[in-house]
Formats: C-alpha cells, sequence, structure tokens
C-alpha cells in the first residue's frame, strides 16, 4: 500500500508530475497510460499488475504490494533520430536514484556492483533488480516510460530466479516504498531538463559509462530462440551494439544479452 498523500505532497507542484494515478490493481500501467486522455506529466502507480509486460512480450511478474511497478507518461520534443535518449536517460536516471537510496540506506560493509545491462535493464552484483519498458505509441512526442523495480520480495520464478532478485535481499532491511519512489522521481526530475538533442552526446556517455558489458563474453538472443556466444564489443552513439562472432564484427539494434565472463570491477558503490 503507498501512501498517496505523501507521494502528492512530494511530488505534485514540486517537479514535472501533474497529475498521479494510483490503482489497486490494474492490468499493465503502461497499457492504463495509454488509455487516459492525459498525455504529459503524469504519474501511475499500482500494488499489483495482472498482466505485467516485460521486453519481447514477457510477463513481468511482481508480486503484491512488494514491488515498485510505475509508468511516467512523459512528452519529448525528440526528433526521430535522438529518441534513443529517453532510453538512456531513463535507464541512468532510475540507477542513480536506486543508488543514492541504497547509499543511504547500506549497512553492510560489502561493496555492491550496480550497472546497466544492454539495453536497459538493472544489475546489482549481476542479478537483475529493475527493467524499463519504453512505448511511443499514443502520438508521436508522448512516450510511456514503465519501470519494474524489484525492491521487497525475496523468492523469484525459478525461471528467473538465478539471474533477478531484489533491493531487500541486498540490503537485508523491508525497504519503505514510498520513500523510494519519491527519491527515484526527485532525481528523474531534477535531470529531466537535460532530455534534448543538444545533451544526446552527455546523456548517451552517462548511460555508456554505467554499462557493464562491454569486454565481456556473452549469450546473444537475436529473438526468444536463436543464442549466439560472442564477444560484446562496444555501444554505438544510436544505442546498437557491436558482438564479435566468431572473426567477425555485427551490428545488432536489439536483442537480449546474457553475461558469461564478468570483470566489472569499475562499478562498485
Ligand atoms: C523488462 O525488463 O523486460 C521490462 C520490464 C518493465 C516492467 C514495467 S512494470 C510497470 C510497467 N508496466 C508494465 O506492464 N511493464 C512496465
Amino acid at each position: 500500500m503507498f501512501n498517496l498523500d505523501l507521494i502528492e505532497s512530494r511530488l505534485l507542484k514540486k517537479t514535472f508530475v501533474k497529475k498521479i494515478y494510483y490503482l489497486d490493481e490494474v492490468d499493465s500501467t503502461n497499457d492504463f497510460a495509454k488509455s487516459i486522455t492525459e498525455k504529459d506529466n503524469v504519474l501511475i502507480l499500482t500494488d499489483h499488475q495482472t498482466s505485467g509486460k516485460g521486453r519481447f512480450n514477457r510477463k513481468w511478474e511482481s508480486d503484491k504490494g512488494r514491488n515498485l511497478t510505475f509508468t511516467i507518461v512523459k512528452k519529448f520534443m525528440l526528433e526521430p533520430d535522438c529518441r534513443q535518449l529517453v532510453n538512456f536517460f531513463t535507464a541512468y536516471f532510475l540507477l542513480t536514484g536506486i543508488k543514492s537510496f541504497l547509499l543511504s540506506h547500506i549497512k553492510t560493509d560489502s561493496y555492491l556492483q550496480l550497472g546497466i545491462k544492454w539495453p536497459n535493464d538493472i544489475l546489482l552484483n549481476s542479478k537483475k533488480i529493475s527493467g524499463i519498458l519504453i512505448e511511443h505509441n499514443i502520438n508521436k512526442n508522448t512516450y510511456v516510460i514503465g519501470a519494474g523495480v524489484n525492491v521487497n520480495q525475496l523468492k523469484f520464478d525459478s525461471e528467473y530466479s538465478e539471474k533477478t532478485s531484489s533491493l531487500r535481499n541486498f540490503l537485508n532491511e523491508k525497504i519503505n516504498l514510498n520513500e523510494l519512489l519519491i527519491e527515484i522521481m526527485l532525481n528523474y526530475d531534477k535531470y529531466i531538463h537535460l532530455v534534448t538533442k543538444e545533451n544526446y552526446d552527455t546523456i548517451f556517455n552517462l548511460w555508456y559509462n554505467s554499462n557493464l558489458l562491454i569486454g565481456n563474453e556473452v549469450e546473444f538472443y537475436e529473438n526468444d530462440k536463436t543464442v549466439i556466444n560472442a564477444k560484446f564489443i562496444d555501444i554505438q552513439k544510436d544505442g546498437s551494439i557491436k558482438l564479435k562472432i566468431d572473426k567477425s564484427i555485427k551490428t545488432y539494434t536489439s536483442g537480449d544479452i546474457r553475461i558469461l565472463s564478468f570483470t566489472g570491477d569499475n562499478y562498485y558503490i
């Protein structure tokens, strides 16, 4: 259960958010976002999604009342060749919002490694703790930005459990969802003015430098079925990736990655 009064008092009139929908239950906050009349500055929040959606038409599973599942509806005036910016911006500033929350709550001495797995998953000690699904079909400038953050859920379905975890599993304490959401939204709001064509390189570089994959051996799933072993070479300015497969370098604009070997020492917080 969220405290709507508290969230409204911290976000309305103080950030870009002008309207908050808080739903006990909904199929998907992204689908709900596409059904409302407002096309800008909306936050949709729920305790429970009955058909939460992930990338590649996968389900996004999230136990009722334990995690953050929310959607931001926001207009950005970007030319088609700059639209990736919303992805880069959202992944990076979701990451930094989570990071600042973690830093103020960490009690353990152990290091936590936090970074982005291309294109926009957030991994904590190599486990996925957050995913983002950005849709773009309300009209050409409105973005439906859905985010799931695993917060207090302790166990995940077997198919995902090896690679999925939650913040609570690392902090060893129950986390206040209101506090985390407010921190994430304030952080997102603080930098949202940067989402312009002129700042493309700045935001790309922030996102790029938080990517965990470069130089690592990976499995690449071009679609849900085809698996290719590859070395992750680099990410280009348009967000596409370069993989070394056998002896040739190939470029891909979408797909899914599993990390096989990992050497990301410089991402500890
Ligand atoms: C992924 O990693 O595959 C993306 C997951 C995105 C999940 C969020 S939860 C809130 C919003 N509503 C949805 O149906 N999906 C996104």
